[in-house]
């Protein structure tokens, strides 16, 4: 099958940058979002950052405008009736990603491809609320989409080995390192990154040392690019606590319970840079 049209689900941190690359790749795509002010947001998002490559020397104004060009806004499913491959970049929340599947199941051609970016969820238990399990499968980026290399496959039960290799040549395409995993709970990337992220969370808590010490402490001295915290702060604490949620029910195991200061700060809306606040103050 030959990727023409991608549609996107969700225009937040993720999804627009996975709507970036796919345009850069030379696919049209639709950024859908549930309200025109969140694609708005997103497409600003996805012209600040070609802009700075303009303002790099990296890519020319006509290239800039080319990717635009091929980036359609979209907030209803049913632009998803003309898609090859749609990919999922909505809420870490089952039910919600369950509605979304059931509805883009309804519209999408028989041929398509639904692929999820979930960080932690069940991809056979996705699939399983569509009739075509053998075309759903996770394409799970890292963030931020334009600048990392990687993209994690992880395969259903029922996924088939055409899709597969479809969706590893397109992570190629799109100038991504494919790299698969089985199907747990919070794959090979969270599984580990969470539990670290998790633990700077409970040495907060406990007071053990401030947020910039725990950082600082891990940036120097194990090499890190960024410490826990501001890596928190830049996934957003509300995915943080959904995936370490499902790798504490699916795997049983306390190592992966969240730190209550996590759950507080969801609870106080101080989600990360995407609201201003998380453990670090963004608002100046
Ligand atoms: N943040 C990260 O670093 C990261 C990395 C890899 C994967 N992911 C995964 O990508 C997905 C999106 O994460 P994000 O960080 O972009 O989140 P986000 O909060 O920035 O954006 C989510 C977007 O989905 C939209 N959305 C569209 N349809 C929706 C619906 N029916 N119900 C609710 N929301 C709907 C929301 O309006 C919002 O704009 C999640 O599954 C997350 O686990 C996140």
């Amino acid at each position: 099958m030959e990727i023409k049209k991608v549609m996107v689900i969700g225009a937040g941190q993720m999804g627009n940058g996975i709507a970036q690359v796919s345009a850069q790749t030379g696919w049209d795509t639709v950024l859908y979002d549930i309200n025109m002010e969140l694609v708005d947001k997103g497409l600003a998002n996805i012209a600040k950052n070609l802009q700075r490559d303009v303002s790099k020397g990296k890519r020319t104004e006509e290239d800039m405008a080319a990717i635009m060009g091929r980036l359609k806004p979209s907030t209803t499913l049913d632009d998803a009736a003309d898609a090859d491959l749609i990919i999922e970049a909505i809420v870490e929340n089952f039910d919600i990603k369950k509605k979304v599947f059931e509805q883009l199941d309804a519209i999408a051609p028989a041929h398509a491809i639904l692929a999820t970016n979930t960080s932690s969820l069940p991809i056979t238990q996705i699939a399983a609320t569509t009739k075509r399990p053998a075309q759903v499968i996770g394409m799970h980026f890292m963030n931020p989409v334009p600048v990392m290399k990687l993209v994690e496959i992880i395969r259903g039960l029922a996924t088939s080995d055409e899709v597969y290799q479809i969706i590893e040549e397109a992570s190629i395409k799109m100038g991504k390192v494919p790299v698969w995993c089985k199907d747990v709970p919070g794959f090979v990337s969270n599984r580990v990154l969470q539990v670290m992220i998790n633990e700077a969370l409970w040495e907060l808590y406990e007071g053990v040392a401030p947020a910039e010490n725990i950082d600082n402490i891990m940036k120097l001295g194990m090499n890190h690019p960024m410490g826990p915290c501001a890596l928190a702060d830049l996934i957003g604490l509300d995915t943080i606590l959904s995936i370490l949620n499902v790798m504490y029910t699916g795997y049983g195991d306390p190592k992966y319970r969240p730190s209550p200061l996590l759950k507080q700060y969801v609870q106080a809306g101080w989600l990360g840079r995407k609201t201003g606040k998380g453990i670090f103050d963004y608002s100046k």
